[in-house]
């Protein structure tokens, strides 16, 4: 009488077997550093970002764009080196993705200045005619709403005080609206005069967009 005419004793232990091996494959590396790896690169969002941050995830940018570089020859040619997972430290809730009806945007930080992104995202077809990318202009509209930008920073546990916080913002704000900035001309061009010398959401977006892939760039260049 082998242990396959006994159904119960046959079902218990197999019930143990996939027990354990699911404690080994999964808890235990839930739990080992190894695979939480941290990079001294790999800074947090300043406050303004985190808002442009939140920004993308309230337009659902996600919808149409990744942010993670797969291993593969094609992404990595195309977009840059690929993702890590010691970049995602910071990213509550990650940004993965699943639909690439645009493009991937986990290195767009760095590859194009300022300006270029105030003139997409007022206007994609204005850059490419086919692209069904919808305008945004309207970002440049809306004064930037800081009163929430502690309050998530310590949530999110960035280590930033209350006046870390107001000095990123007024040192962003500061930077947009300064007249040596080098992106002017187009910033001032979808920028109601009013809110001229004001932080709007499409900066802080923009912001956001900038710090995609930075750190990492930062990280592979001393390598
Ligand atoms: C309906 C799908 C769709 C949505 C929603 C969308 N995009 Fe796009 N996006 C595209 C497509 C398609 C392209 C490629 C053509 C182009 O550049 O316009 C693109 C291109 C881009 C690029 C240039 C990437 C590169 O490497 O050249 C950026 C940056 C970008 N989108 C940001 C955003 C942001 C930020 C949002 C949300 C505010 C957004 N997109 C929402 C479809 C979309």
């Amino acid at each position: 009488m082998g242990i396959t005419s006994k159904p119960v004793v046959f079902a218990v232990l197999a019930a143990v077997v996939i027990l354990i091996g699911t404690t080994v494959t999964v808890f235990i590396p839930l739990f080992m550093p190894s695979t939480q790896p941290v990079s001294s690169y790999i800074k947090p969002y300043t406050a303004v970002e985190q808002e442009g941050r939140d920004i993308y995830m309230r337009e659902g940018c996600n919808n149409c764009h990744t942010q993670t570089v797969r291993p593969l020859r094609t992404e990595v040619l195309r977009y840059g080196e690929y993702s890590k997972p010691e970049e995602f430290a910071y990213d509550r809730p990650f940004l993965w993705g699943s639909r690439r009806t645009g493009p991937d945007l986990n290195r767009v930080g760095g590859k194009y200045p300022d300006s270029w992104h105030y003139k997409h995202l007022d206007s994609p077809q204005s850059m490419f005619e086919k692209s069904n990318m919808p305008p945004y202009g309207w970002l440049a509209k809306n004064r930037l709403d800081t009163s929430y930008s502690f309050k998530k920073t310590s949530t999110l546990g960035y280590g930033y005080s209350e006046s870390d916080v107001r000095q990123q913002i007024d040192q962003y704000r500061l930077t947009v609206t300064d007249k040596s900035y080098p992106s002017k001309e187009s910033r001032d061009k979808i920028t109601p005069p009013e809110l001229g010398k004001q932080l709007t959401e499409m900066d802080a977006l923009i912001a956001y967009l900038q710090k995609l892939g930075r750190d990492v760039k930062k990280m592979e260049a001393t390598k």
